[in-house]
């Protein structure tokens, strides 16, 4: 790296493009897909009690962990740990990230083409009148099939690396800012048509009425692990967001915003279905296919259903595109600082080769899902379930895990103090047990995660 390349790098064009881009990284197909379905399977508001916890106290933390060594060292999530830790092995974290992103992608890819899909499906009313079973049978055949959803993946991943090709501030920064507030318009919009649908009360007390009864060792684990893929923490790619702000902006305050912005949109997800999904007498446990399987039968069922549906869709699209850009320019940021490719090179090669991987992943589904490898705690996982499990379970929450201990014992919390409270000009008194919990705290958690990934607890 000589001083040339760095003088020359992008940054934001204003905070509020950083905010929004950070925060649709974060929201993504974690807060509309995951969170509502991992809520509805963990008893409903005792899973968001347990998440609002996790968020508050470890989410947060390696939040603020990732700005501040990505604004320090001002480079890529390898390079930054090269930069602050010469001649160490402290890269290796930064590697855990990007080979994670890699991984993500490929199968995060699939999913947004299948929400792609599901926008022509409600507008077209290939999803109109049908029984419970049949809306199963068209999701399950739809996914193994073999050029369909290949098709779809393509168009998402076009339109992916398209945004990625143009930059920082001219793709980014610039769609971020179109489509994060469309997101937040359309999920009130649904939120509104669920809470007028009669018998629409069950699923806001199912919601928001903890049973605590239902908490336990697997809820929390899970609300923790759900956490971090949400926030978009571990990959490193927050730490290539974070090299892109001025060394004037407050970190703190962005971090706050961004968790805060991600946790709402995840809670009022939930708030879109399940008041919807009560009222229309579906069950809430549907699992990964609650918003394909179950929430095609609930717009069925209510009026201007077709309208909200496509609404739905479009919003669950939107949300997976403005993550899998940051996903693509956590990889693109690496080649292009490590390796001096130029962005173009980076994003379409990349891109492709990800897109390439993902094509695996979609026919691991179908016609090679006889195919499958078998993972401690897992069973036999195909292609696709492979990739995701490698990636959350071990690849984001060891990156995690190392990120806290880079910044407890090898950077130092004093300098990672500094650097969030720019060298002292804002002061935040709580800053010092932020040291302790990132330090000490989080990483004996993250620890238990990643043990009760491989089964060894919980
Ligand atoms: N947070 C995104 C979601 O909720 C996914 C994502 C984007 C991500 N970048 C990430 C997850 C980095 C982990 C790490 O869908």
């Amino acid at each position: 790296m000589d001083g040339k390349t760095i003088a020359k790098r992008e940054s934001w064009a204003s905070r509020i493009g950083f905010i929004l881009a950070a925060a649709g990284s974060a929201i993504g197909l974690g807060n509309i897909w995951k969170f509502p379905y991992l809520a509805g399977q963990g008893g409903g508001a005792a899973f968001v009690f347990v998440y609002l916890l996790a968020v508050a106290f470890i989410g947060l933390t390696v939040m603020l962990a990732e700005f501040a060594i990505g604004r320090a060292a001002g480079l890529d999530a390898i390079g930054s740990f090269k930069k602050l830790a010469p001649r160490t092995f402290w890269w290796v974290t930064g590697a855990f990230g990007v080979l994670a992103a890699f991984m993500i992608l490929s199968f995060y890819g699939v999913v947004g083409g299948w929400s792609i899909a599901y926008i022509f499906k409600m507008l077209f009313g290939s999803l109109a009148n049908l029984s419970g079973e049949e809306y199963s049978n068209i999701f399950v055949n739809f996914i193994t099939g073999t050029t369909e959803p290949i098709l779809w993946q393509l168009v998402f991943m076009g339109l992916t690396i398209g945004i990625v090709v143009a930059g920082i501030q001219g793709g980014i920064e610039k769609w971020n800012k179109i489509l994060m507030p469309a997101i937040f318009v359309i999920i009130l919009l649904l939120i509104i048509r669920g809470i007028t649908l009669e018998g629409a009360m069950a699923g806001i007390e199912f919601y928001l009425k903890p049973d605590f009864s239902k908490i336990d060792g697997s809820v929390i684990l899970a609300a923790l692990g759900q956490a971090f893929f949400s926030l978009s923490l571990g990959m490193g790619t927050m730490i290539t967001y974070a090299s892109y702000f001025s060394k004037e902006d407050n970190l703190v305050s962005s971090a706050l915003t961004v968790v805060g912005l991600d946790t709402l949109a995840a809670f009022l997800a939930g708030f879109a279905i399940f008041p919807a999904v009560f009222a229309t007498g579906l069950a809430p446990d549907a699992g990964p296919g609650l918003v394909f399987i179950t929430l095609p039968g609930v717009f069925d069922r209510m009026p201007l259903g077709t309208l909200f549906g496509v609404a739905f869709f479009i919003l669950l699209t939107f949300a997976a595109l403005t993550s899998a850009i940051s996903i693509l320019e956590c990889v693109v940021a690496f080649v292009k600082d490590q390796w001096g490719w130029t962005r173009r090179n980076a994003a379409f090669i990349i891109g492709g080769i990800i897109t390439l991987v993902g094509m695996v992943c979609s026919l691991s589904m179908g016609v090679w899902s006889g195919f499958t490898v078998p993972f401690p705690a897992h069973g036999n996982l195909n292609f696709f379930d492979l990739m995701d499990v490698i990636s959350s379970k071990v690849l984001l929450t060891g990156g995690a895990l190392l990120i806290c201990l880079f910044i407890g014992f090898y950077w130092k919390v004093e300098n990672a103090i500094s650097e969030l409270s720019n060298d002292n000009k804002l002061s935040f008194s709580w800053l010092p047990v932020w040291g302790f919990v990132v330090k000490y705290i989080a990483p004996i958690t993250i620890l238990f995660v990643i043990l009760n990934g491989f089964g060894i607890i919980g």
